[in-house]
């Protein structure tokens, strides 16, 4: 292996083959692994590790930073090798496993799980597994094209093993920026006054004597697929970039709207792709994927900065951004993403938050995770830290799914993940509801005339109306509030 990339001379003996590194993991271990949202993946590693649980089998704990790519949650649960999975996955296969009740999913915000790592609430790692493009002479890990949880995993776990990412250039060093804030009761405020600010290191400081394995990767990161905009998707960027320009000329805005926190899919890059064309300026983003959109807005000079935890980009971006990393190392910062994800600095700076909805109700709750109020989708993921914190918290989604058979607005959510309390804007592609300064009665009206599709839209009015006639604060009439989604269950049908 080249020493331009283990440049630590200390941990250079402990290159070894996956297959002899993947007997480390032990049955019953918490394993923390790299990787966020299909990015900075651990991969030879674990993809090994489903192999040799056929024949060896082992159940373990796995942490990591967010989804993973390469289907490596899928081909673990596959292998039964998973007891336990936090804080997030996106897998169709894992998510059977989690549904049937085989594995044990902690949904947890994601900004969360370090944290609690750190005050003993829950396990920390036994082992870590940290993909990364080099390890320095002075001891750092530096990361790939994520940061995640590693930091926080290398540090409190008991043995470490690094994956060396052929895949990624060394270039990648500088763009990473790793701070962990201190244990309580001694913490401080977390130094970030700006966007653009560094605070911490240029790596991980591992301790070499941790380090018990180094292997090998050349599997890349899973391309992102960038999902193009249809015409509802579109319709629901054109209510918000109308919405933006209104704040704007109000005076409730600045021109560069403040920093931006969207989800990734296809409604996130309409919208990114509509502020293109838009009169903002200056746009900077403070959120958690930086994907193909933002980059677009950087090379277009709309966009003069922005902060995430990693970088997912679909092939082309790849050439384009990867390959010449050092163009964008002003431009870009990737950090832990409980710096990325901090309730404390959503709050100070201002964070407008865009996030996807499975389904909101009438009253603005918003159920982001569970279909039918029972089955897993994928996890609450960033979408907590930034909604309960955010300067202006926005949920969007399209007013149907499945053709039609399903309303995505209800008399009363099966599942709450963000609380009425905790939404601003609500968007479908019939319109936009702001729900700021509005009592639940108000805000029902106003949901209901802009938000709902035609065909169900006489249905919730009646369910309303009907509602209000019992009387309360946020009326209800119980025994029919979640009747939309037992009829769903017997007939195929709201
Ligand atoms: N009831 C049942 N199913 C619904 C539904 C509803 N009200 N609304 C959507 N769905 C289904 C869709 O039909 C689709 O099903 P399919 O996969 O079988 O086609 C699936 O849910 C995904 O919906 P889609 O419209 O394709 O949206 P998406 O890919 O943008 O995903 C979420 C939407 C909510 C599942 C996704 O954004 C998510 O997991 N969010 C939570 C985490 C998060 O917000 N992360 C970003 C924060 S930083």
């Amino acid at each position: 292996m080249s020493t331009n990339r283990i440049r630590l001379a200390a941990v250079q003996d402990k290159v070894m083959p996956v297959e002899q590194a993947v007997q480390l993991i032990k049955n019953g271990m918490v394993v923390g692994m790299s990787g966020f949202g299909g990015a900075g993946d651990a991969k030879s590693l674990p993809l090994a590790l489903a192999e040799h649980t056929k024949t060896h089998p082992l159940k373990i704990s796995f942490v990591t930073g967010a989804s993973l790519g390469n289907q490596i949650d899928g081909k673990l649960a596959a292998a039964h090798a998973l007891s336990r999975r936090m804080p997030f996955q996106a897998d169709p296969v894992l998510r059977k496993a989690i549904n049937s009740g085989e594995v044990m999913f902690i949904d947890q915000h994601l900004s969360e799980t370090l944290d609690q790592m750190r005050h003993h609430m829950i396990a920390k790692p036994d082992i870590a597994i940290i993909s990364a493009v080099a390890i320095t002479e002075e001891g750092y890990i530096i990361p790939t094209s994520s940061v995640g949880n590693s930091a926080g995993f290398v540090d409190m776990a008991k043995q470490v093993i690094v994956e060396i990412d052929h895949t990624l250039p060394v270039t990648l060093e500088g763009v990473h920026d790793v701070y962990a804030p201190a244990t309580r009761p001694h913490r401080g405020p977390i130094p970030l006054i700006e966007v653009n600010d560094r605070i911490g290191t240029i790596g991980i400081k591992v301790d070499p004597a941790k380090i018990v394995a180094i292997v090998e990767n050349h599997i890349p990161d899973t391309p992102a697929l960038m999902t193009d905009p249809d015409a509802d998707t579109q319709i629901i960027a054109n209510h918000l970039i109308h919405f933006f320009e209104q704040e704007v000329a109000a005076g409730r805005l600045p021109e560069n709207l403040g920093p931006l926190q969207s989800g990734v899919g296809s409604i996130a890059n309409a919208v990114l792709a509509g502020f293109e064309t838009s009169n903002f300026k200056n746009l900077e983003m403070y959120s958690e994927v930086l994907q193909d959109c933002t980059f677009h807005l950087i090379d277009t000079g709309k966009m003069t900065f922005a902060s995430g935890c990693s970088l997912t980009v679909s092939p082309k971006y790849a050439e384009r951004v990867i390959a010449h990393m050092d163009q964008y190392k002003d431009k870009i910062v990737l950090r832990p993403q409980e710096i990325s994800n901090n309730p404390e600095l959503i709050r100070r700076l201002g964070i407008i938050a865009i996030n996807t909805a499975i389904e909101f109700d009438i009253y603005g709750n918003v159920n982001s995770t569970h279909v039918s109020g029972t089955r897993m989708m994928n996890g609450i993921g960033g979408s907590g830290d930034f909604a309960r914190n955010a300067h202006i918290s926005i949920f969007v989604t399209k007013s149907i799914a499945k053709g039609g058979a399903i309303s995505s607005v209800v008399p009363m959510v099966s599942h709450v993940d963000h609380t009425e309390h905790d939404v601003d804007i609500l968007v479908t592609e019939q319109g936009l509801a702001d729900l700021r300064g509005l009592a639940p009665r108000e805000r029902a009206r106003v949901i209901i005339d802009n938000c709902v599709h035609p065909d169900y839209q006489a249905a919730l009015n009646d369910y309303f109306d009907r509602a209000c006639a019992i009387g309360g604060h946020t009326p209800h009439i119980l025994r029919e509030a979640l009747s939309w989604h037992d009829k769903l269950e017997q007939t195929g049908h709201m």
